[in-house]
């Protein structure tokens, strides 16, 4: 089995290009099999995710080519097969959950298993369904697999019980081809939805209230010829910091919008770590040690993202003090606790709070990657950490970082997979 072998204690320096955001080139991937033109999506990551979502697509019946090196995609709906997507394709990743409002907007008809994704909690799909069935769907799930059918979606008020992204994403991609107005209150603010938005409006669709609580959606959608570039990856750059911040470093994130740090930036200048912002980058500048945090809970955004909180764990690790952690999004995202406590970090979990005492420094371990942001946190942990870490599977970090050895190793950090 592959791994990244890492040697600690080498500060990261330097200038690096942060690639398109994972979480929001899969709903823009999806919304493309609702326009019979071309879409062109610019600044795409190369990461296995986007392998994926592809994959559905020429499924489909679709064309849909990628140029790894520029970061563009280019897909033509014009011709859609309606038909299942076969379980393999759907249990890799949480991405696949999305192709359900498209299929249902554009064919009236999916048949699919339940999507895969990090094991991170149980992660239903109730509020999808639910949405789907006061559009007027015919909804039906069994153990292992979902049908939905409805000749003509509705629109109508959908109140969530809970910002949940994807829920907001997939009644959105229903929504603009629905007859009459969708309402969709306590909506995810998540910029990544808003890039959906921002899109789904370049093909034609009328959407107000984008990025806010309450979204209204009516129909539009015409065959068009369209061209959008991703946002940078908000996730990338904080995890990027956070590695910066471990190792005494100073980078330089090149991104595509001045935003890029909303619900991270005030948690690093708790901690001792400098930002400073200019029109298209953000430089980070690590404090001399790294300053606990008494109390931090991970919420919807703009809060503190869920995505940043096992890397924020190993920058706490080396805090100068007790932090305490609360994880209100997941059930199970605490897996790295096991693997940071091989490097000698001192951390309990009680619930869904984590109790971290800060060490002087870790040891390099031999460590297991059970999901995406932790393995991405453990990388930090190593590159931090006295001696050589060893972190098993990159598999799971491949899915949302494009080349993160190759990026860290420009910046001077030591890590290579072997
Ligand atoms: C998206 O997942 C992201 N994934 C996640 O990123 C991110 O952590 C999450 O949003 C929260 O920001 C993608 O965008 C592909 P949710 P999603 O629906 O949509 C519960 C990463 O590392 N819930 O906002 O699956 C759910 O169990 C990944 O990039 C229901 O109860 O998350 C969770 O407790 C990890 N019923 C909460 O809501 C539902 O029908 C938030 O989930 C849906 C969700």
């Amino acid at each position: 089995m592959q791994s990244y072998i890492i040697e600690g204690g080498y500060p990261l320096k330097g200038e690096i290009r942060v690639q398109g955001s994972k979480n929001a080139v899969l709903p823009l991937v999806a919304a493309a099999l609702l326009n019979e033109g071309t879409t062109v999506l610019n600044g795409c990551p190369d990461i296995s995710d986007v392998d994926k979502m592809l994959e559905i697509i020429r499924h489909f019946g679709c064309e849909a080519y990628q140029d790894r090196d520029s970061g563009t995609i280019t897909i033509n709906a014009a011709s859609v097969h309606c038909e299942d997507i076969p379980e393999d394709m759907v249990r890799s990743f949480r991405g696949s959950m999305l192709f359900m409002g498209v299929m249902l907007a554009r064919c009236g008809h999916i048949e699919m298993n339940y999507p895969g994704g990090c094991m991170i909690g149980e992660r239903p799909v109730n509020y999808h369904l639910d949405a789907f069935r006061e559009m007027g769907a015919d909804v039906v799930y069994g153990k292992d697999n979902i049908v939905c059918t409805c000749k003509t979606l509705k629109g109508c008020k959908i109140a969530l019980p809970f910002p949940s992204v994807g829920a907001t994403e997939n009644v959105i991609l229903a929504a603009v081809k629905a007859v009459g107005t969708t309402m969709i209150i306590n909506a995810a603010m998540e910029p990544e939805v808003a890039e959906l938005c921002n899109m789904l409006c370049l093909m034609g669709a009328d959407i107000k209230g984008i990025g806010s609580k309450i979204i209204l959606i009516r129909k539009g959608i015409e065959k068009r010829n369209i061209r959008y570039t991703v946002m940078s990856d908000r996730i990338v750059v904080g995890t990027y910091a956070y590695a910066a911040a471990v190792t005494g470093g100073d980078i330089s994130c090149i991104v595509n919008r001045q935003d890029i740090m909303t619900g991270i930036s005030v948690l690093c200048k708790r901690m001792g770590i400098k930002l400073k912002y200019g029109n298209d980058y953000v430089r980070i500048i690590s404090g001399k040690n790294i300053t606990s945090i008494p109390y931090i809970k991970t919420e919807p955004y703009p809060g503190f993202p869920t995505d940043m909180q096992s890397q924020l764990m190993s920058v706490l690790s080396l805090g100068n003090g007790m932090s305490v952690i609360e994880e209100s999004i997941f059930e199970k995202r605490y897996h790295i606790v096991s693997e940071l406590l091989k490097m000698g970090a001192d951390i309990r979990t009680e619930g869904n709070r984590a109790y971290i005492c800060g060490v002087k420094s870790l040891k390099g371990a031999k460590l297991e990657v059970k999901d995406l942001r932790g393995g991405a946190a453990l990388i930090i942990a190593g590159l931090a950490a006295d001696g050589t870490t060893t972190v098993l599977d990159p598999g799971y970090i491949d899915r949302g970082y494009e080349k993160i050895a190759d990026n860290l190793s420009e910046l001077g950090g030591n890590i290579h997979l072997a």
